[in-house]
């Protein structure tokens, strides 16, 4: 299974956090059934997330009632604290993920608490899920840089990722939220990381501001990396990172992987007509489905 890389997909999600127009549940929910087509084990949906914050994804619920739900997916969502998780179980999500950063001010701008603040309150959180037999992954954010303090050392990433390893989640996604890291500052992160855990466990989740994306998923697959986030068209971005844009596109991660000879088993043509889908859902705000 070496050969074999998972793409993780955030359009709903980190992409249509960040649209300025809000985009109906219905359009939503269309768009999310079109993705599950496409041969996705994940799928990040929404997120439980305060809606004065986030206001784009204050349907979370309502989506997750609505979207066909096929049984070989995992429908998961971000969830920051104990309201997030809690509507996340009456959902019915499957997965959920904490998220810390490895800036002080981002922490502070994305959930308002600082670093080791979020990390406390993020422990109960687990406990509770993991009881729930609800998996939780990790993400971290600013892993290179920050937008509001430059660049991040690799060794204060490596301390969060082990303090959330520990806490148990399965997998750290390491989030370039910028997209100003380089491979070179990847590289070190990932040493950073791999002295005190195994590749399995760590995921890439590059935006593609700066072009560095498919250059930094390539230093990763040479670690061993095989687990990446990427949005249909690129769509995205963080509100609380400004200027930064969507994640890297997921069918250029797949054309990338499969150029190199890994499998990914997703369905070329659907995810271009997913891209397709999520261009026009950012340029018009609607979906015309015919
Ligand atoms: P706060 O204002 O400090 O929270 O926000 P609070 O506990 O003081 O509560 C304030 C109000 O919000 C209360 O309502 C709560 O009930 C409500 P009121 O009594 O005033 O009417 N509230 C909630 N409502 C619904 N769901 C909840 C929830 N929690 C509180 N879960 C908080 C703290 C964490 C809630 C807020 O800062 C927040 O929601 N932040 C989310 C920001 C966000 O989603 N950012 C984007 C995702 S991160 C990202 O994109 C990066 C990533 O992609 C990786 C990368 O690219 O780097 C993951
Ligand atoms: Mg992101």
């Amino acid at each position: 299974m070496d050969n074999f890389v998972t793409i993780f997909e955030m359009s709903p999600r980190d992409g249509l956090q960040n649209e300025k127009k809000f985009i109906s549940t219905n359009d939503k929910v269309k768009f999310i059934d079109k993705l599950s087509l496409c041969g996705f084990k994940k799928i990040e949906t929404s997120s439980f997330v305060s809606s004065r914050w986030v206001p784009q994804l204050a349907d979370a619920s309502e989506v997750f009632i609505k979207i066909k739900r096929n049984k070989n997916i995992k429908y998961t969502a971000l969830t920051p604290n104990e309201i997030g998780l809690h509507n996340a179980i009456k959902s019915k999500v499957d997965e959920i993920a904490i998220f810390a950063a490895a800036s002080e001010t981002f922490s502070q701008k994305n959930i308002n608490c600082d670093i080791k603040t979020s990390l406390l309150r993020f422990k109960p959180l687990v406990v509770e899920a993991l009881k729930k037999k609800i998996p939780v992954r990790g993400y971290i954010s600013c892993v290179s840089h920050c937008p509001y303090e430059d660049t991040v050392d690799p060794k204060k990433v490596a301390q969060i990722a082990k303090q959330l390893i520990e806490m148990g989640c399965y997998e750290i996604s390491l989030g370039d939220t910028t997209g100003k890291g380089s491979p070179d500052q990847t590289i070190k992160i990932l040493n950073e990381c791999l002295t005190f855990t195994t590749p399995d466990k760590l995921a890439g989740h590059f935006h593609d501001t700066f072009k560095n994306a498919l250059n930094n998923i390539r230093v990763c697959l040479d670690h061993g990396i095989r687990t990446f986030d990427s949005s249909v068209g690129g769509l995205g971005g963080c509100p609380y990172s400004p200027g930064s844009k969507g994640n890297v596109a997921t069918e250029k991660v797949n054309e990338l992987l499969l150029s190199l000879g890994y499998e990914t088993k997703l369905n070329t043509k659907r995810i271009n007509e997913c891209a397709e889908i999520a261009l026009k859902l950012k340029m018009d705000g609607t979906y015309d489905w015919g």
